[in-house]
């Protein structure tokens, strides 16, 4: 999809189609004021009629609206809304979406300074970029008949007066748009192929793929060196699986050497089976999202890369898949993680702590200015939060509130949980330092908890995103790319 930023009148625009927001039906905007008189009010007599929608984003398409030179003209509705949060995008251009997909227009117009006047035209065309390219997504490789894709293939975002130096602006904001969307985009296929193709080979490989001459090494580590490292937690999920494991290293550096690096680290579990513990059948093929954690970060990376961020970043991608096996973990073993604490794997399915808590120990050597890691740690997440808020866990709040703040920036919600002492009761066993499971209370807490073991030597934070990571309805099944938008816009806050 080509973005394009213009200025031109309403009359003069000839694409297929004008997209005009309006906010009551009696004070038309300049551009509806200007096609009102150039078509004889007809602007005024069809509002005056009823059948204009009036509730928010509601929009309604007008085709050989007189006196002007576009061939459709679709009114959208502000409804009562003072000012458009940025939850307020994603409906306003859904519905704009469809309208513009019930016609056969190739190409559309956004007046978006007169959507909403305090909004800088460049916030807004980020927004509506973001919401349209995330509309225009599809995972369609395995479908022998591709479904009908969108014939529109221009958007132009028209700004009121050629000046410069907005202008300047909103290109750079189309650009940062784009560098999310393919991020988010990426995230999302990581997501949503199946475990017998997207293995933790594969996510080396997509991994490998990013790395450059200038800015970005890509290091991928093995099972043998897990072993030298003293691994040992991670080893005990991955020696279950015929595929090896792997970790995954990128360091972006798009700032002098000395500053500190951000770490952000993904669970990449590509399947959890739940290993000896099985799982029930109903759902499992959902496991499959069990590395939605490091399909973000591989996303986010991607868009760091792509923007350029004045900033060093590392990513960690522990990948494994979760099998039961002759080899495989059991309940009661116990191993030894690279921090040195002795761990009692009380249940196998209890895996994502276990890869996680090593990568978290690795984590230590870069002297991180914060570590974030991002995983679908716990069903009890999703009882808790649903699929709005993503769980947010830390160890210093001032980074818990920049999250918070990212979150609603990005509407890539979070919700801060506690890890309060009193929860560490539950993860204590009669047998190894710690239990990898805390019974069945609080289970997304607990298991929160029992990563901040390994977190004490930096500012951390833990978002639990299995509410949040995948849709799991019918045909709208499917990744959704979060916490991309999250993780971005707090990296962008620190730069
Ligand atoms: N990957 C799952 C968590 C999960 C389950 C996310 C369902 C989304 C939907 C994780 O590895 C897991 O199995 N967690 C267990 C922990 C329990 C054994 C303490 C869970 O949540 O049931
Ligand atoms: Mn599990
Ligand atoms: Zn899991």
């Amino acid at each position: 999809m080509e973005i394009s930023i213009t200025t031109h009148s309403v009359i003069a625009d000839n694409s297929d189609c004008l997209i005009l927001a309006f906010k009551s039906a009696v004070a038309l905007s300049a551009s509806l004021s200007a096609i009102n008189k150039a078509s004889a009010g007809y602007i005024h007599a069809l509002m005056k009629s009823g059948d204009i929608k009036q509730e928010f984003a509601a929009a309604t398409t007008l085709f050989k609206v007189p006196g002007i030179k576009a061939k459709r003209l679709i009114l959208v509705s502000l409804g009562k809304s003072k000012q458009l949060k940025p939850q307020d995008f994603k409906k306003l251009y859904r519905n704009i979406w469809t309208q513009v997909n019930n016609t056969s227009a190739k190409s559309m117009s956004c007046y978006v300074h007169e959507m909403d006047k305090a909004l800088a035209a460049e916030e807004h065309i980020y927004k509506a970029s973001e919401a349209l390219l995330h509309l225009q997504y599809r995972f369609e490789q395995f479908k022998s008949k591709k479904a009908k894709t969108s014939l529109l293939k221009k958007i132009a975002f028209v700004l009121p007066a050629n000046d410069p130096a907005v202008k300047t602006k909103a290109m750079q904001a189309v650009k940062e748009a784009q560098a999310l969307a393919k991020g988010v985009s990426l995230c999302r296929d990581l997501g949503n192929l199946p475990g017998n193709i997207c293995t933790p080979e594969y996510l080396a490989s997509e991994a490998l793929k990013m790395a450059n001459k200038s800015t970005v090494s890509v290091k991928v580590i093995d099972e043998k060196s897990f072993a030298s490292l003293g691994m040992g937690a991670f080893l005990s999920v991955a020696k279950g699986s015929e595929l090896p494991a792997k970790m995954i290293i990128i360091h972006y550096q798009g700032a002098s050497k000395t500053n500190k690096p951000h770490v952000l680290v993904g669970k990449g579990i590509t399947f959890d089976t739940g290993g000896i513990s099985l799982k029930p059948g109903a759902a499992m093929d959902e496991m499959k999202y069990d590395m939605c954690g490091a399909a973000s970060v591989l996303g986010c990376m991607s868009a760091v890369i792509s923007s350029q961020l004045k900033l060093n970043v590392i990513a960690i991608v522990a990948a494994a898949e979760n099998m039961p096996d002759g080899r495989a973990s059991k309940p009661g073993d116990i191993v030894t993680s690279m921090s040195g604490k002795t761990i009692e794997i009380l249940n196998t399915d209890a895996e994502g702590r276990l890869v996680l808590c090593d990568a978290l120990t690795y984590a230590e050597r870069f002297k991180p200015a914060s570590v974030i890691d991002v995983a679908t740690l716990t069903g009890a997440c999703v009882i808790a939060l649903g699929s709005h808020a993503s769980a947010l866990y830390a160890n210093d709040e001032k980074l818990s509130k920049r999250i918070q703040e990212a979150g609603e920036k990005s509407h890539d919600r979070v919700w801060p949980m506690p890890l309060w002492p009193e929860y560490q009761e539950q993860l204590k066993s009669p047998f190894a330092d710690l239990a990898n499971i805390g019974g069945p209370k609080a289970g997304s807490i607990t298991a929160a908890c029992f990563l901040e073991n390994f977190t004490k030597k930096y500012s951390w934070a833990h978002l639990d995103i299995a509410g949040t990571a995948w849709n799991s309805n019918g045909m709208e099944k499917g990744a959704t790319g979060r916490p991309v938008p999250l993780l971005l816009a707090y990296l962008k806050s620190l730069t």
